[in-house]
């Protein structure tokens, strides 16, 4: 998988932008509430100028009772402001967070099948969690806190300038060294920030895959393969913190030296400013508490740059994925509208993204309700990509698919997808009932209609036998039940669907010529006024159709392949032949 490319931050902010139109005012909002605090803290800074000034140094208490009040005053005011901007802030990133999470998620789903198959799973889901949260910090939160930080320093520095010009101007010196050393670090902090964020997703899909095939690892003694690829995974994630440290550590000792000099000057300044009268010291206190103030939004807007990169790293995944095209519908596709079950393939060639040959190619066939029409060929000869071009989980290269006469462009994904069930050649249960797991083709379909599809794809007996019967949770994928068992619920399920296309792949692997008879038999009878492709390997498969696709490599070709090999006596274990 291709690591997602770099973007500029204002590429990043445009890009999401729509997504957090909806909520600017709110953010307008927001910001007023972040003016407001600095304000106040002006505000109180002054009252305290007047404290000294009126109260300490000419040690009256006469004043002291209405500068109180007014902090008192003050306090709770700074209290409200900042309690409204803090629930304001959450509200507006948790609904961005909801609005963009859903958003992504429909659209991985809607991805073509190959994009699924394509991608790792782990690295996905850290994608819409962790990588949509940086999305949100970087939308939301961490632009609120650069606006703050921006109207805080304006505030203070105007605030210093009014208190005394030339003072203001002799503390402004150190803004330059501040600037050059941020600028400095920038660049270090945007790869390692970019390195830590692709990091954080490598791991989870790298536990998600050893996870996901414990059986395979254990099987075959990889567990320690696993743990060395889990192990340099963490490594890395850990050299980037440790780099992402050293870089702060070298940072803020500089930062904080600048700030140590600042301070100094202005006090050699202040003072000398104190003794021919031109500051009182209520007004040298007030200016070096209004200059606390002021580094300490500079301090965050240099902290926020990093903070910025490595939230883009994220985004730049979430972007990656969001730019992935979905499956093609016409905007004024049509539903379709009573199916009869008329398939047609013309001259379809399907090649998948980074493929060097077709999967199909030129592929031209029909086939009309109440026929069973079997597709053999050998493996990889593009069987399964038949049938996901029907179900519309591909994207044709060329050619057309024509649904009783329709071409499927013109029709609605989710129509098309209704009028064909497909019997998957992966059977994929869910963890829940088996009754559930039929259902899942029609939710509303009752018991007896649940039964019945069960009984035609004989299943009924087995279940009935299970712990719990139809009730019976069947756990993760599935996995307490057989091979067979398993891909006779998948069948119960597509039967269930009552469509009029009806594609089965490979429905008889896993289970022995009776029982693969004995879902054949109803099958045929299903076939009435349907269209049955019948995508198979299995002999006894074959019987049952009433008409035989070759594929090879792809392409359609006219008879039978004959057989290279011919039956040869079955080897038994005693050193004899059967
Ligand atoms: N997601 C994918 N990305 C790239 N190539 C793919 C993808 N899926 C399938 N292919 C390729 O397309 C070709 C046809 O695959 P397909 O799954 O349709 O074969 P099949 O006839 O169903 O094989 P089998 O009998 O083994 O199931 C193969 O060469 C395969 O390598
Ligand atoms: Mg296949």
């Amino acid at each position: 998988m291709a690591d997602a490319p770099a973007l500029r931050l204002v590429q990043v902010f445009t890009h999401f932008w729509p997504q957090a139109r909806p909520l600017r005012w709110w953010m307008v909002l927001g910001v007023v509430l972040l003016a407001a605090a600095p304000l106040i803290a002006i505000a109180e800074i002054f009252l305290f100028q007047r404290l000294v000034d009126d109260v300490l140094v000419p040690a009256d208490l006469g004043p002291l009772l209405g500068i109180g009040a007014l902090f008192v005053g003050l306090n709770v005011l700074s209290a409200v402001v900042s309690g409204g901007d803090d629930y304001l802030s959450t509200w507006v990133s948790q609904r961005f967070l909801v609005s963009l999470r859903t958003t992504t998620f429909r659209h991985v789903l809607a991805l073509p099948l190959h994009l699924h198959e394509q991608r790792r799973l782990g690295d996905v889901l850290s994608r819409l969690t962790s990588d949509i949260g940086s999305v949100e910090a970087f939308m939301v939160r961490y632009l609120a806190n650069g606006v703050g930080a921006v109207l805080r320093l304006l505030f203070f520095v105007a605030a210093l300038f009014w208190l005394q010009w030339d003072l203001a101007l002799a503390s402004m010196l150190v803004v330059p060294v501040f600037w050059l050393i941020s600028t400095k670090f920038a660049g270090f902090v945007k790869d390692v920030s970019r390195e830590r964020a692709r990091r954080g997703g490598s791991l989870s899909s790298v536990a998600e895959e050893a996870l996901a095939s414990a059986p395979l690892v254990q099987a075959y003694n990889r567990e320690d393969e696993a743990v060395d690829g889990f192990h340099r995974q963490t490594r890395g994630i850990a050299e980037a913190e440790l780099a992402a440290s050293r870089i702060r550590s070298a940072f803020l000792p500089v930062v904080d030296l600048a700030e140590l000099v600042g301070i100094l000057c202005v006090i050699g300044l202040g003072t000398w400013a104190l003794s021919t009268d031109r500051l009182s010291l209520g007004g040298l206190l007030a200016f070096l508490a209004l200059m606390g103030q002021c580094y300490r939004p500079i301090r965050e807007l240099s902290d926020l740059l990093p903070a910025l990169f490595a939230a883009a790293a994220g985004a730049e995944r979430v972007v990656e994925l969001l730019d992935e095209p979905e499956v093609h519908e016409d905007a004024d596709a049509r539903p379709w509208a009573h199916p009869r079950g008329y398939v047609r393939f013309e001259d379809v060639t399907v090649r998948y993204p980074g493929a060097h040959r077709d999967a199909l190619h030129d592929v031209s066939f029909s086939a009309s309700p109440g026929e069973v029409v079997a597709i053999v060929g050998p493996s990889g000869s593009g069987k399964s990509t038949l049938a996901r071009v029907l179900t519309r989980q591909v994207e044709l290269t060329a050619g057309q698919v024509t649904l009783d006469g329709h071409p499927t462009e013109r029709l609605t994904i989710a129509s098309t997808r209704a009028a064909v069930a497909v019997v998957l050649q992966e059977v994929m249960l869910l963890d829940t009932s088996v009754r559930a797991n039929i259902a899942y083709a029609d939710p509303e379909a009752g018991p007896d209609r649940v039964e019945e599809a069960a009984r035609a794809a004989d299943a009924d007996s087995f279940i009935r036998l299970l712990p719990a019967g139809y009730d019976t949770r069947i756990g993760q994928r599935g996995r307490s039940l057989s091979g067979g068992q398993r891909q006779r619920l998948s069948l119960a399920r597509a039967l269930l669907r009552g469509s009029k296309v009806l594609v089965l792949d490979e429905p008889t692997t896993g289970l022995d010529p009776d029982s693969a008879r004995r879902i054949l038999t109803p099958l045929r009878s299903a076939a009435a006024g349907r269209t049955v492709l019948l995508i198979t390997h299995d002999p006894v498969a074959v019987e049952f159709a009433d008409r035989v696709v070759h594929l090879d490599e792809g392409t359609i070709t006219p008879a039978a392949p004959e057989r290279r090999h011919p039956a040869r006596p079955i080897p038994t274990l005693s050193g004899g032949t059967r």
